[in-house]
């Protein structure tokens, strides 16, 4: 009898509130290969997936390590499709300007330049980008800057926008930090999409609101506004790490065949409710 090849599914940041979630719901159909910066977190997490039944392979390890995303990307199988749900990143209120933008954007290019090589046709790649990344108007310049995050001297050159947008105040820096490594995530989601259509690989973000996560909670509680953006989402109440994981799954599935190069908004409506013009 020939066993059933069932499709790998490599999710980042595995220990947290979304990681967790899609590796339940990936772990049903699919074998996992997890990630996260937290070896312990991780550790127990995959215990828990195991002793549920689930297929698990488990790295910890920085996704700004080179060493670890090549460990990564040699689990990919180069002749079968996967799913990628890339959930790894900082947010405000957990880490300063530099971090939030290195881990969030920098490190997702790494990670796609890591596993290009490896990504079979009908491979899909979900990045979790936020709402926060459609909070600026589109500006050419700062696109251009957000375009090209290996560059050498990126950090520098977001560095000085950020102290004219933020007027130096740390506060604004890390929460415009935040904004545009989102919005550098959604570029990035574009150009990956294009360059791999051909090669039947999709790729397509996915914007959360505010999600009942440990990240979405500490924002409530440490960034003013926070609270203000949660009371706004339309449907009336924070979203779940499940309505990202299912939201993900449809992503990653032949329904969706036609869907790569865009952005999901998975936020209870919350992003159109704050840009609406007031009064
Ligand atoms: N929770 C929200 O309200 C919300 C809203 C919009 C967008 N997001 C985005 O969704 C994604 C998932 O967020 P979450 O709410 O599940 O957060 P979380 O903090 O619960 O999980 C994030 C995980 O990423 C891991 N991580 C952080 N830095 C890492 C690194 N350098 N290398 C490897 N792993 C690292 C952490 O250890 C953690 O387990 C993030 O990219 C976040 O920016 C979250």
């Amino acid at each position: 009898m020939t066993a059933v090849v069932r499709r790998k599914a490599l999710i980042t940041g595995a220990a947290g509130g979304m990681g967790r979630a899609c590796a339940y719901l990936f772990g049903a159909t699919c074998d996992l290969v997890l990630s996260d910066v937290s070896q312990d977190r991780l550790d127990a997490f995959a215990k828990e997936l195991r002793d549920a039944g689930h297929a698990v392979t488990a790295h910890a390890g920085d996704m700004l390590d080179e060493t670890h995303l090549a460990a990564l990307a040699a689990e990919i199988n180069a002749d079968r499709p996967c799913s990628v749900i890339h959930t790894a990143g900082l947010s405000p209120s957990l880490a300063d300007w530099q971090a939030i933008m290195k881990v969030n954007l920098v490190a997702t290019e790494m990670l796609m330049e890591a596993l290009e090589p490896v990504l079979a046709p009908g491979s899909v790649v979900v990045p979790i980008a936020s709402m926060a990344g459609h909070m600026f108007q589109p500006d050419a310049t700062l696109d251009g800057l957000l375009s090209v995050p290996l560059d050498d001297g990126f950090v520098q050159g977001i560095g000085a926008a950020l102290e004219a947008m933020s007027g130096g105040d740390d506060g604004v820096k890390r929460g415009i930090s935040y904004s545009l490594s989102k919005r550098g995530v959604h570029l990035l989601t574009y150009r990956r999409a294009i360059a791999w259509g051909p090669r039947g690989i999709r790729v397509v973000s996915i914007s959360p609101g505010v999600i009942h996560t440990p990240m979405g909670l500490a924002e409530n509680e440490k960034t003013p506004g926070a609270l203000d953006t949660l009371n706004a989402a339309a449907l009336g109440r924070i979203g779940t790490p499940m309505d990202i994981a299912v939201a993900a799954r449809f992503l990653c599935s032949d329904e969706a065949g036609y869907i790569t190069a865009t952005d999901l908004k998975v936020d209870g409506g919350s992003t159109e409710v704050v840009l609406q013009p007031k009064g």
